[in-house]
């Protein structure tokens, strides 16, 4: 029997392509009726629509094509387009993910027009204003009516932020149910072939951060450890196009070719990222999500930030924050030795927690 309701999801950049499949494959389970809203923030092939197509997600209903703005402007245009398609849509429920310009506008369109608003992975905190996706999350959840936590930490931000605790639903890692239903299409990756890579043989590399990519000083860091990394092992960096842009800016390219043992590369999809990590000998990353598909996994990681919003990553999992270039290579040395932590998987991350939060939600708007 169709459930008579209608849900949109809201999403627009990388991540939250990632989290919105197993949501999309849960209702199509249940009979509810999903509209899939895609606000363009993320929109070369490499940064959408490869996700859509290796994971198999349908076409949006709606794409708004906001592409790349400032802050304010991205998130003003979206939050107009997405306005107009709920006045026309009319949904019961608005299904927002993660923290950013997306998350916002999408949160703040449908609680204007009283439409609740769930927000997959509410909670996090890295308590760093300065980071735009702290601000998204912080606002975000403050007018979110169901907020679905990954980890305890969330529920302990939240309740201290005054929220109330009849609103807040702990349902584990939504990203961690993606990649054991894409397991066997992980495996069947021949990416380690076209890169002549062996497993254990190799360092992940992510950035993308305003905080570390924005900052001279910072790119700056990172070309000096990875000058020295690169001599134990070779490195795979598929680069985002804001680095691409401000290695540019910066004019770093020199520097950058010096690297001889780093490999750049294009960004890439999720299956190939994912078979890439899991084969690597550890990551360096300054990513939120990598921090949580590395524990995991069980694969090292090493965050190039002050902070994380993700604290049982560390915890209990495979993460450690560097500060520093110092911080960072101490810990490359343990991993070399074989004296790095090993880490713990948690509760809840177990690929079922679009069921939970599916469920819940019909519980209580039915
Ligand atoms: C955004 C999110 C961040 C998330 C990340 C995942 C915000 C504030 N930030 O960061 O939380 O972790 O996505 O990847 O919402 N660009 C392209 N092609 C694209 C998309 C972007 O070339 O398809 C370039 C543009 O020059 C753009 C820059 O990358 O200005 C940054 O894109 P933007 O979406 O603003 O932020 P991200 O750094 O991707």
């Amino acid at each position: 029997m169709k459930i008579n309701i209608k849900i949109v999801n809201i999403v627009g950049a990388r991540p939250q392509f990632i989290k919105v499949k197993p949501i999309i494959d849960e209702f199509k389970k249940q009979k509810i009726r999903d509209i899939l809203v895609h606000t363009g923030q993320h929109y070369n092939y490499e940064m959408s629509k490869i996700f859509f197509d290796e994971l198999s997600i349908p076409k949006p209903d709606y794409n708004l094509e906001v592409g790349s703005a400032t802050h304010g402007k991205q998130t003003g245009l979206m939050l107009e387009r997405i306005e107009e398609i709920l006045l026309k849509e009319k949904p019961n429920l608005v299904i927002v993910y993660g923290d950013t310009n997306s998350t916002l506008a999408g949160a703040l369109a449908a609680t204007k027009l009283h439409i609740p608003v769930a927000h997959i992975e509410a909670g996090l905190r890295s308590f760093d204003m300065k980071m735009p996706e702290e601000i998204n999350r912080r606002l975000t959840d403050h007018i979110s009516d169901y907020l679905f936590v990954t980890e305890p930490s969330g529920i302990r931000n939240l309740l201290n932020e005054g929220i109330l605790k009849k609103k807040i639903y702990l349902v584990g890692n939504i990203m961690i149910d993606t990649i054991i239903k894409s397991r066997l299409k992980i495996q069947t990756s021949k990416i380690l072939g076209k890169m002549h890579l062996k497993k254990n043989m190799y360092v992940f590399l992510t950035l993308h951060r305003p905080e570390n990519v924005d900052k001279k000083e910072k790119i700056l860091e990172a070309i000096d450890f990875l000058q020295k990394i690169q001599k134990k092992i070779k490195i795979i960096w598929p680069v985002h196009p804001r680095v691409e842009e401000q290695i540019k800016k910066y004019k770093f390219q020199r520097a950058i070719k010096k690297l001889e043992n780093v490999l750049l590369i294009k960004p890439l999809g999720y299956l190939e990222t994912i078979n890439l990590i899991k084969n690597s000998k550890f990551v360096i990353t300054d990513s939120g999500g990598i921090q949580e598909e590395t524990t995991f996994l069980k694969i090292p990681c090493l965050t190039f930030r002050e902070n994380t919003e993700r604290p049982i990553t560390v915890e209990i999992g495979t993460n450690t924050i560097c500060k520093t270039e110092k911080i960072l290579l101490k810990e490359v040395n343990k991993i070399v030795k074989g004296s790095y932590k090993k880490g713990q998987i948690p509760k809840l991350w177990d690929g079922k927690t679009a069921e939970r939060i599916v469920k819940i939600l019909l519980d209580n708007i039915c």
